[in-house]
């Protein structure tokens, strides 16, 4: 075994050496650092634990229905790569290995020696915290990167060089999904579509389960349930929504089923040790799967979404990829042997924790290819790798729906969003079992300022559509849902920072606020871009929940009640059920929708407003980014859209933030909401690029320092100024 000391002045090292059968690792010691965070995936907090008194965390994708939370053994996906902060550093390590993977971690605190233990010399001394990391893979070799930063966005960038950023989504994917496993049949869609109108809930995808195939024949649908796929389609359409189907690996060994006899004749199975094809029991019964490392098949399978092979779909579907880890049945901790074989002669053992990754790839590539490289891909995947993030979303699995779940969603969350995977969400209400009420408002509330947004249940439970809890929960769900929709332009250009710069969407305390100790290990709450602070509420009948807002330069403003709080102190925020604490933070500008219609489609051309959060200097700065929302061609002809605002001395400005980009918008800021006004204005006017001075109606509270301005007309896509004085 190599022992490799890492000194934090080294810059860049790759050790290789040759596959071997034995196992590798590597130790690293981080000395002056003791928080970690990373190593996903875990039902686990958000700063790494040390392992000396237990296991160590295990990288090893598995399926595991209702898994257990603090645990440190593998789920669904893995990401094998942490960082390490202190005040002044961060730095990442990845270590590029896909066979099952264990890491150690054992932190030794700072020890500050006194006299009569070290002597007067040494007692001058203190003795700096270090943390020892243990890399252990089964196979493969060693081939580790350290990214230095040294601050966050440094190394997300960093590490965003080797694997990738985050797909930019498709502006219907930020929306709500509404699943479950499974709506029954073309009438039960007709039905829930019809109930979210009926009760006035925007969402934007209806999503099928494995129920709608025809025997879990995936690209086939059950005739009887589904006569008229297009039909349903279209109805849909029709409220500007969208489908989203499952597409497993495993294919149902039948000689009837033309997916898996081409696959069959073109040797496109993973193969057993003993060269045939591996079979496994899975959903559909005995299986073969898919062997998606060989470039081949992927291409292949990338065919299979193209809107003349696969019956009955259209450009409105989008898919799913489940039990891709891959789940076998019958295996070895549900999975794969380890001696299977895929293309290129490798052992299963080599590649495990990147199968479900390849398939993800193949999908995304195959919705791209079916409209001719125009529309961008959404791909839903349970199983992932690192730079999964290239490919689209990816969710906790089989949470449970209980109150603890919901707690450990946001640390989960956290985790995924630092290691690249900023499109993620967990699953509203649980998926195993019945939430009451209290619970799936509470969820509702929480995945709303999450960044993937679905409800999903598992089958025999009982059935939990928003309107089903009687018209109070109704109306409380309705509004979580409709802050999520108004929030969506803020969403959106968060996911282009993503995109573009590595940044998470859903960023931990200590992203922001690096130089405070005192945000390292906080996970009840986070950042959702650099403006807003969100602190779910994750306990039944909480009357009140305390809310560490950092920063000593620092104010916040409730969203709610406007009330104002300094920084670098926890308040004791009063709850009641319709309370989602959220604050956003002085000197931030957010762009929010002031119209909310059915799903996002609706509201293209309804007007924005902005809520200008002053700083302690009577600041603020804010950006936003629009596009067509759907195809690629920001990237390709940059028709987008990126302003940005500014407040300063009294002047609001919106500017252009990237002058490459075009794209022609009708829609206006109709309202622009100021707080931390500390002074009535006398006057407030608007002035165009062609310097016409307009006067501007405005409503004043003293008492809460706010300023709203309504009924504007200011095209979100001109320069503008507004005078306040
Ligand atoms: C397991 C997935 O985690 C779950 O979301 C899905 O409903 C079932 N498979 C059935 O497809």
């Amino acid at each position: 075994m190599f022992v490799f000391r890492y000194c934090e002045y080294c810059v860049f090292i790759l050790i290789l050496i040759p596959i071997g059968p034995a196992s590798i690792g590597l130790d690293f010691c981080l000395h002056g650092f003791e928080h970690l965070y990373g190593i996903p995936q875990h039902a686990e907090s958000h700063q790494l634990k040390n392992t000396s008194d237990g296991d160590a965390y295990r990288l090893y994708n598995l399926d595991v229905y209702g898994y257990k939370i603090h645990d440190k053994m593998g789920i669904y996906g893995s990401v094998p790569y942490l960082l390490a902060h202190k005040p002044g550093r961060t730095l990442g390590i990845f270590w590029l290995n896909a066979s099952e993977t264990l890491v150690e971690i054992n932190t030794e605190p700072a020890v500050k020696y006194t006299l009569t233990q070290m002597g007067p010399v040494a007692a001058k001394q203190k003795v700096r915290c270090r943390t020892d990391v243990h890399w252990m893979s089964e196979s493969g070799i060693i081939d580790v990167f350290l990214l230095t930063g040294p601050t966050p966005s440094d190394v997300f960038g960093q590490y965003s060089y080797l694997t990738g950023t985050q797909a930019m989504p498709p502006l219907f994917s930020l929306g709500y999904h509404q699943c479950r496993w499974n709506y029954e049949d073309e009438q039960d869609v007709k039905a829930v579509d019809a109930g979210f109108d009926e009760h006035d809930i925007p969402y934007d995808v209806m999503w099928l389960d494995i129920e709608h195939t025809e025997g879990k024949r995936y690209f086939t649908w059950d005739k009887k349930r589904f006569p008229n796929p297009r039909r349903m389609q279209e109805l849909l359409r029709s409220k500007n929504r969208k489908l989203v189907v499952i597409s497993d690996p495993h294919i149902k060994i039948d000689p009837d089923y033309s997916v898996y006899v081409k696959a069959k004749e073109q040797g496109f199975f993973v193969r057993n040790h003993e060269g045939g094809d591996f079979e496994g029991v899975c959903w559909p019964g005995l299986s073969s799967y898919l062997d998606f490392t060989n470039p081949k098949v992927r291409e292949w399978y990338s065919g299979l979404f193209i809107f003349s092979a696969y019956q009955g779909s259209t450009d409105i579907l989008y898919i799913w990829n489940d039990m891709n880890e891959p789940s076998v049945f019958r295996g070895p901790e549900l999975t794969m042997r380890k001696n299977a074989i895929h293309h290129g002669n490798w052992e299963h053992r080599e590649l495990h924790n990147i199968y479900g990754f390849y398939q993800q790839m193949a999908t995304a590539e195959g919705l791209i290819q079916r409209s001719k490289g125009k529309e961008r891909p959404f791909v839903l995947t349970r199983s992932f790798f690192a730079g999964s993030q290239k490919y689209g979303a990816v969710w906790t699995g089989d949470n449970t729906a209980e109150w603890s779940y919901l707690k450990i969603s946001i640390p989960m969350l956290l985790t995924l969003s630092i290691t690249g995977i900023s499109f993620c969400g967990a699953d509203v209400g649980g998926f195993v079992g019945n939430p009451e009420a209290e619970l799936l408002v509470r969820w509702y509330q929480a995945g709303a300022y999450q960044p993937f947004f679905r409800g999903h249940a598992t089958m025999n439970t009982k059935r939990r559509e928003p309107w089903l809890f009687g018209e109070e929960n109704t109306q409380l769900i309705r509004e979580a849902i409709r802050q999520r929709y108004a929030l969506l332009p803020y969403w959106y250009s968060l996911f282009y920072r993503a995109h573009v710069a590595a940044q998470p969407v859903m960023r931990p305390l200590w992203i922001e606020f690096p130089e405070e100790l005192d945000t390292f290990g906080v996970e009840d709450e986070y950042m959702l871009g650099s403006a807003l602070l969100v602190h779910p509420v994750t306990e039944p009948k909480a009357s009140t929940v305390d809310v560490f807002l950092p920063g000593s330069n620092e104010v916040w403003y409730d969203s709610k009640t406007f009330a104002l709080w300094e920084g670098a102190r926890t308040v004791k925020i009063p709850v009641a059920l319709d309370t989602i604490p959220v604050f956003q933070r002085g000197g931030s500008i957010v762009p929010v929708k002031t119209t909310i219609g059915k799903s996002t489609g609706c509201m293209t051309d309804s007007p924005y407003g902005l809520r200008v959060a002053l700083s302690t200097k009577d600041s603020a700065v804010g950006e936003f980014y629009l596009d067509d929302g759907h195809s690629f061609q920001y990237l390709h002809q940059k028709q987008f859209l990126h302003r940005k605002f500014s407040f300063l001395s009294g002047v609001l400005i919106n500017s252009c933030a990237d002058k490459r980009g075009h794209y022609p918008s009708k829609c206006v800021v109709e309202q622009i909401f100021v707080l931390g006004l500390k002074k009535q204005p006398s006057s407030v006017t608007t002035r165009s690029s062609d310097g016409k001075d307009e006067p501007v109606a405005f409503t004043y509270c003293a008492q809460m320092s706010t300023l709203h301005l309504e009924k504007l007309s200011l095209n979100i896509g001109a320069d503008w100024e507004v005078h306040i004085r």
